[in-house]
């Protein structure tokens, strides 16, 4: 089989909501990845920030095969030792009292909302169930995530939306004029992805969580892409010394398996009650095996090297003439150009280096484990494409 074979069946069956890249990959290992005509490609994009052992991990892959020889799938209405094992896990490492576990991002972050507003009614009466989140922030594809996502470019054809939604500045005098007393949640991403890796002001971010500490305000951290060690953080939320009260993530949780987590901290650690929420597949065995291998791996040794990591790739992009400007924290990194951020993205794809974008900007996701030559490659890479 071929890779353009692939393609044109892609094209002619599956519903054409990607603008995708003219590649099949076939195999790969680690960080290089393979097509269907035997290239090979330097990942830094780690399927959007998921593959966060790169492709093929023999660690993960074995925890994954000991569940699927035991039990692939049971019902939510019993209970697995891999889901109550990475809750445990999750809780131990973050703080957070509970978790609810569903299937992406996007439900991780529509849990948070029902979360949110449940805590409020329960304390303060049904008319207080506004979230507000930032200008410029991406919360998913679901429609109340949508809502959520501040850019209008997600909002048409869609609508109606759900209600209770308002898009504020990232600044304290924007987030007070927003802030009324329907205010109940506030959802946040430390670093927007999605926009252009745009790293929120610490400052902001320590003076938002002060006044939603005064007002009984929820505050909720979206880690879907930078959580699990992306940012050299095990969430990007420490790395700024607040503590929310709910931490959504997804994504590289899963190592390449569909999860996602809502993780409830103190005074919503006990909101939900049974029949409240639910998802068949939520918690799967097998997905959450994997997902203990990965989250047990993230030790503070890897996360130094993230961020050191993730300095030498930053140090490297900026000496590149045409690079304005490098945004970011650990593996997680934004690249502003002068030429196309698309057609730098569509050249590097031709020389074998997978890179993403995030609207104007080229953003790189690579593997945590990534190595030094692999980053030299890829710097190289740029270079050659960037400044020509
Ligand atoms: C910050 C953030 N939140 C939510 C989502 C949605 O995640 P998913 O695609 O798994 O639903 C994404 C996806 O890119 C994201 O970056």
């Amino acid at each position: 089989m071929d890779g353009k074979f692939i393609i044109d069946e892609d094209k002619e069956y599956v519903a054409g909501t990607y603008a995708r890249f003219p590649v099949a990959f076939k195999d790969g290992k680690g960080c290089r990845l393979r097509d269907y005509d035997g290239k090979e490609y330097v990942d830094c994009g780690s399927g959007i920030a998921v593959d966060i052992f790169g492709v093929n991990d023999e660690e993960w892959k074995s925890a994954v095969i000991v569940q699927l020889d035991r039990v692939q799938h049971t019902s939510n209405l019993f209970y697995t030792e891999p889901q109550a094992r990475l809750g445990k896990l999750l809780c131990e490492k973050t703080g957070a009292k509970k978790v609810f576990f569903g299937n992406s991002g996007a439900e991780a972050n529509e849990c948070a909302i029902k979360a949110a507003r449940k805590y409020s009614e329960m304390l303060y009466g049904a008319e207080r169930k506004q979230i507000i989140t930032l200008k410029g922030s991406f919360h998913g594809r679901t429609l109340a995530t949508l809502a959520a996502t501040g850019q209008d470019e997600f909002h048409k054809y869609f609508g109606p939306f759900p209600e209770g939604f308002l898009h504020c500045e990232a600044s304290v005098d924007g987030l007070r004029e927003c802030i009324t007393e329907k205010t109940c949640a506030l959802m946040i991403e430390c670093i927007q992805g999605e926009s252009g890796v745009n790293v929120l002001d610490a400052g902001f971010v320590k003076a938002a969580e002060k006044i939603c500490r005064e007002r009984d305000i929820v505050l909720i951290c979206d880690e879907v892409q930078t959580g699990n060690g992306r940012t050299g953080h095990l969430y990007a939320y420490q790395a700024y010394g607040i503590v929310p009260d709910i931490v959504t993530t997804a994504k590289g949780l899963g190592g390449g398996l569909p999860i996602g987590a809502c993780m409830l901290f103190g005074k919503c650690g006990d909101v939900f009650g049974p029949g409240d929420h639910g998802s068949t597949f939520g918690g799967n065995p097998v997905v959450c095996a994997g997902a203990c291998n990965i989250i047990g791996r993230l030790d503070e040794e890897l996360l130094r090297d993230v961020r050191e990591k993730g300095e030498y790739f930053m140090a490297g992009l900026k000496k590149i003439s045409g690079v304005e400007e490098v945004s970011g924290m650990g593996l997680m990194i934004g690249i502003k150009t002068a030429k196309p951020a698309l057609q730098i993205a569509k050249e590097c794809i031709e020389r074998g280096l997978l890179v993403l974008t995030a609207h104007s900007k080229v953003r790189l996701l690579p593997p945590l484990t990534i190595g030094k030559e692999d980053i030299d490659f890829a710097l190289n890479i740029l270079n050659e494409v960037i400044s020509s």
